[in-house]
């Protein structure tokens, strides 16, 4: 086909030698097959900034860093240079996230930069070589949802340790190919430990996947992987080895109230103190 305008960069770099087919088009990009030397691969082309609904961009972008000082100042400010530099930010989160969670053993497609724009990754192909259906797309036994939800869960548990939450996980957002899932569309991907909604963002990735994969087994539904993986991970004890059980116990232990009013007992006799020394000490001056 004729190379789209946003492509041509990277054809005239030699990145890409043909586009051959547009994928789809989003609301955030649009995603071409093109073929460099003799490998088939994927190209996503973002979206600028002003055709691109931003609505939720605040909740995802707190507490992603800038590492240049005159770069953060710039995003604060909403400058024309902030806004392109905010851009770069969104983008090469995707990328980075990519790069991350590959060598934290999570399956994505394997990336290959982005580049003006369009980040080139590995297109993720079925058996027959043919482009792999989302997980909204197909169906499976009560077995194969069982096995993929365990493989599901590891993975955001290794995500998390890599200390990153995806923040848009859904049925939407997960390919499958003959090995199992392929999580993609990370630009939103947010910063476990800065951000003051990745709890939320984590409890909401690990339900829709559970919901998703349990009207093949509903028994899934019993799950609390969520809670269970953010308690350790807030305790330091997450790990990528951690065997994750699903089951989560909420702290119900009653507060020790008889320990509490020892306490406040303690602090009030202490100001007492306190206020007579100072009584003493006032009434030693006016002598
Ligand atoms: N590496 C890939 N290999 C195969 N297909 C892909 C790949 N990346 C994206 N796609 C296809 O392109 C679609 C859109 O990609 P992606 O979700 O990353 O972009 P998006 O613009 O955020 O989409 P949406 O707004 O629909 O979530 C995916 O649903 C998938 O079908
Ligand atoms: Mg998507």
């Amino acid at each position: 086909m004729k190379v789209p305008k946003r492509i041509q960069p990277l054809v005239d770099d030699g990145l890409v030698d043909e586009v051959l087919s547009q994928l789809m088009s989003g609301k955030e990009a649009t995603v071409y097959t093109v073929r460099t030397g003799d490998t088939i691969r994927c190209a996503k082309v973002y979206k600028e900034a002003n055709k691109r609904s931003f609505k939720k961009a605040a909740q995802y972008q707190e507490g992603r860093k800038s590492r240049n000082s005159r770069r953060a100042r710039a995003m604060e400010k909403g400058s024309k240079f902030g806004r392109s530099q905010q851009e770069d930010a969104w983008q090469n989160a995707e990328v980075d996230a990519l790069y991350k969670l590959a060598v934290a053993g999570v399956r994505v497609p394997e990336p290959f930069g982005c580049f003006d724009g369009v980040l080139l990754m590995e297109l993720i192909t079925d058996e027959n070589g043919d482009v792999s259906p989302r997980l909204n797309d197909i169906s499976m036994s009560a077995e194969q949802a069982i096995e993929d939800h365990d493989v599901m869960m590891v993975y955001i548990m290794r995500m998390l340790c890599a200390g990153i939450v995806h923040g848009d996980l859904s049925e939407f957002n997960v390919l499958v190919d003959e090995y199992g899932p392929v999580i993609i569309d990370l630009p939103q991907a947010v910063d476990a430990s800065a951000n003051n909604n990745a709890k939320a963002m984590l409890v909401r990735d690990v339900m829709n996947m559970t919901t998703y994969y349990s009207q093949y087994a509903p028994e899934l539904l019993n799950t609390r992987y969520a809670d269970e993986m953010w308690a350790l991970y807030e305790k330091g004890e997450l790990t990528p080895e951690t065997q994750l059980t699903g089951k989560f116990k909420e702290n119900t232990n009653a507060a020790d109230v008889d320990n509490v009013i020892e306490e406040i007992k303690a602090a009030f006799e202490e100001e007492q103190a306190r206020i007579e020394r100072m009584q003493w000490a006032d009434s030693d001056q006016s002598e």
